[in-house]
């Protein structure tokens, strides 16, 4: 029946009750904003294509972002409690489809391929998050990944193989920190008994760090000359990039990327050795490799300099004329200039978690939801709902717990603003009611 089914792409899939993908999520499939013409994530994914290239590097634009949890999860190592597999951060179909979460699902079906030495994978990712200027529910990814193998290297020595591939990339003279050790005992421990020594990984890991490091810097050359262009007084500050040790159920040593941006570290992506146990699982052990995934949008917002993550949905030409002609020339690149900012109005929304006291009236039949069960992630969800794109950020600002009742209050403030128009304060009011409508129906909870 058509309730427990769903159609996406000309596909239909069986829903259950792990169904949680709201129509405006299913609707951005399909708008693949990484492969539109001029379009700044296009545009990015292009610059960094261009630091890996073929014929070593095969790029994969157009895999289908529902997948299997299997393909998701599973053949990545996450284990079978870990947070990210939740429906409260993750969208899906039924229990065993889901739309990506990262690039990295593709990652074993390519190791399992073996078209090349390297390949790139970008594409539309789907996160349940927060909403302020730099989480949306859909953003895009980059994926890439380097492998050697063993049995197909001079001498059979795959530790000179990759140093001397390391000796053939350019250098370049940013200050590189990197303060911690690649290993550490618990979070990363040594992975001989995975199958790989520790001069492979050392090896690995150094033409790991000088790719990116080379991809960041090239990155950065073209945010700054596009900032030069159109500011004579731009004061260009050294680049500064480090090495953060970081923790992927997949990769391990592993590393976070930050690059050094407005007086703040910035993390640009994540990394590390590829586990050998997933080259294993995926049928081809003789290889070792490193894996890196990169945000689009957020490396966007600092090369175009845009300041609200919404516009990259805008279909303004006021937007995307800004654009025209970098996909053809990336040396054309310029760094956006805000139109006119609609002013925001903000609205303030109490309510209580638990039980009423007071009977709820008029068609709430859903259970309230109870102080464990509340996920802020659906309050993200439902004002996402009621209000589409015109929200730019929901704060909570106030929480307590009631000393008699034992109740929850939660206080949120909700910032109005169309990047398109200015909203009137009556379609303000009604958005904010419609929310508190839903928040009453769909979670339950007692407005105060
Ligand atoms: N998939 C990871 C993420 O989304 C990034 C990553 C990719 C880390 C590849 C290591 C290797 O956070």
């Amino acid at each position: 029946s058509a309730a427990s089914s769903v159609t996406v792409n000309g596909k239909t899939y069986p829903t259950d009750s792990w169904f949680n993908t709201p129509p405006k999520v299913l609707a951005s499939i399909g708008r693949k904003l990484h492969l539109q013409n001029d379009h700044p994530v296009s545009i990015t994914r292009q610059i960094i294509e261009s630091m890996f290239p073929g014929p070593t590097f095969k790029a994969y634009n157009e895999f289908d972002p529902i997948v299997s949890t299997t393909e998701n999860f599973d053949a990545l190592g996450f284990p079978p409690d870990h947070p990210g597999r939740s429906k409260s951060d993750t969208y899906y179909i039924n229990k065993d489809t889901l739309l990506r979460t990262h690039t990295s699902a593709h990652e074993a079906q390519l190791f399992r391929a073996a078209a090349s030495d390297g390949y790139l994978i970008s594409g539309d990712v789907y996160r349940r998050d927060e909403i302020d200027r730099s989480h949306y529910p859909v953003f895009h990814q980059l994926e890439g990944s380097r492998v050697w193998d063993r049995n197909a290297v001079p001498n059979g020595d795959v530790v000179a193989a990759i140093y001397a591939d390391l000796a053939r990339l350019p250098s370049h003279d940013v200050a590189v920190e990197d303060p911690n050790p690649p290993h550490h005992a618990e979070r990363n421990p040594l992975q001989a008994e995975q199958g790989h020594t520790a001069a492979e990984s050392e090896a690995v890991a150094a033409h790991l760090k000088r790719s990116l490091e080379l991809m960041v810097v090239e990155i950065f050359l073209r945010a700054k000359a596009a900032a030069a262009k159109q500011d004579p007084n731009y004061v260009d500050e050294p680049l500064r990039v480090r090495w953060v040790e970081a923790y992927f159920p997949f990769t391990s040593p592993s590393w976070e990327l930050e690059v050094y941006y407005a007086g703040d570290w910035l993390e640009v992506l994540g990394c590390g050795v590829t586990q050998q146990k997933i080259l294993v699982d995926a049928g081809v052990p003789s290889k070792i490799g490193w894996a890196f995934g990169i945000g689009l949008e957020r490396i966007a917002m600092l090369l175009f300099q845009i300041p609200d993550i919404r516009l990259f949905w805008s279909q303004d030409q006021r937007f995307l004329g800004q654009f025209a002609g970098v996909s053809e020339n990336l040396d054309l690149l310029k760094r956006f200039v805000p139109f006119s900012k609609y002013p925001a109005s903000k609205r303030d929304i109490s309510f209580w978690l638990g039980r009423s006291t007071v009977s709820a009236a008029g068609g709430n039949d859903r259970a309230p939801v109870s102080v464990g069960d509340f996920h802020e992630n659906d309050v993200m969800e439902i004002v996402r709902d009621v209000c589409g794109d015109t929200v730019e950020e929901v704060k909570l600002f106030d929480a307590f717990t009631h000393p008699k009742t034992g109740r929850r209050s939660m206080s949120y403030r909700i910032n109005y603003r169309s990047l398109e128009r200015t909203l009137t304060a009556k379609e303000t009011n009604e958005m904010h009611r419609g929310v508190e409508r839903a928040l009453v129906e769909k979670l339950g909870v007692e407005i105060r």
